[in-house]
């Protein structure tokens, strides 16, 4: 089983990757990189590219991992959309990272915001202030950062297909997307939308592989992936953990997949999923979990929210 997937760069990215979302993260790239990760996923917004940047640049300097063997990803904020605010954005990045190039550079929601201090402003209803900025200027303010050399590929997260298309059939179109970053995991297979993207030569990266049960905004009412009985059962069947099944679920899919921990044990865990394979039964039953749920909703009316459509 392949450990990496090919973009149609002709980079190869490693299949699975460290998610630093919400996460206090110095201690836990350190642990990730040690336990053989080679792929960090991050973001601006996420406000800890800072911590990300000093542990790999530690682990350069330790001797651990070299900058070329890494693949590192990061994306660009809805407040960031505008044309002349594309470069200082990465640039910003790139200095948190410590970096003097990214692997991946996703524009991280084809929504944009109104540019400010705010990463998500807010209007007299609360919704997102959206700005009315075109993604297709912002990628070709993206397609400028690959010519530039600050990063080897663009692509995005948050596509629907319809919008995607829309970058496909640009005018002028230098460098078509490498990769789709979206919410994936048994609760929302994403059949067409992968099916789409893997048929344009598209990677997909799968986030929130275990449905996200640390989010903050969890109702009791959810009934968290983790504790499905059924996975739990092909889990014990394998002598693995319900993680591990559901990170392996994408693995199968050729689907990319970023789980999250600064707990050092799971994160060694959630690497542990190159020696065993589900069978294509139980790749059928995980398929067949399917209810389109959705961790990550995106409250805004903004003309360009993405989960209206049906892929
Ligand atoms: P922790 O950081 O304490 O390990 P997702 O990637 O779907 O967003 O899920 C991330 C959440 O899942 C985090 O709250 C993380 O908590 C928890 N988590 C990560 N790996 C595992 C695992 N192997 N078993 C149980 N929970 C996990």
């Amino acid at each position: 089983m392949a450990t990496t997937v090919k973009l149609n760069t002709g980079a190869l990215m490693p299949i699975v990757g460290l998610g630093t979302w919400k996460s206090k993260c110095k201690d836990a790239v350190k642990t990730a990189i040690a336990a053989g990760y080679r792929h960090i996923d991050g973001a601006y917004v996420y406000h800890n590219e800072t911590e990300v940047g000093e542990s790999i640049d530690a682990m350069i300097k330790e001797g651990v991992v070299t900058r070329e063997e890494l693949f590192i990803v990061s994306k660009l904020w809805n407040t960031f959309h505008r044309k002349s605010m594309v470069r200082p954005a990465c640039e910003k990045t790139l200095s948190d990272l410590k970096l003097d190039y990214l692997d991946l550079y996703l524009m991280h929601c084809p929504i944009s915001f109104k540019p400010g201090d705010v990463d998500m402003p807010l209007d007299s209803d609360g919704k997102a202030f959206g700005d009315d900025v075109d993604f297709l200027e912002t990628w070709e303010a993206m397609e400028e950062l690959v010519d530039a050399g600050l990063v080897k590929a663009i692509g995005v997260s948050n596509f629907n297909h319809e919008q995607i298309e829309a970058i496909l059939n640009k005018p002028g179109l230098k460098y078509q997307p490498a990769n789709n970053q979206v919410e994936c995991h048994p609760y929302l297979t994403q059949e067409k939308l992968i099916n789409y993207c893997h048929s344009k030569g598209i990677s997909v990266t799968a986030y929130s592989p275990l449905g996200s049960p640390g989010r903050p905004w969890a109702s009791a009412d959810d009934k968290p992936l983790l504790e499905n009985p059924e996975i739990k059962a092909i889990a014990e069947k394998h002598k693995k953990t319900t993680a591990q099944v559901l990170i392996r679920f994408h693995i199968q899919r050729n689907l990319i997949t970023i789980p999250k921990s600064v707990n050092p044990r799971r994160i060694e865990e959630n690497f542990q999923v190159f020696d065993f394979e589900l069978t294509k039964e139980e790749m059928k039953t995980l398929l067949g979990f399917n209810q389109n749920w959705r961790a990550f909703t995106m409250g805004t009316n903004h003309k360009n929210f993405p989960f209206n459509a049906e892929y």
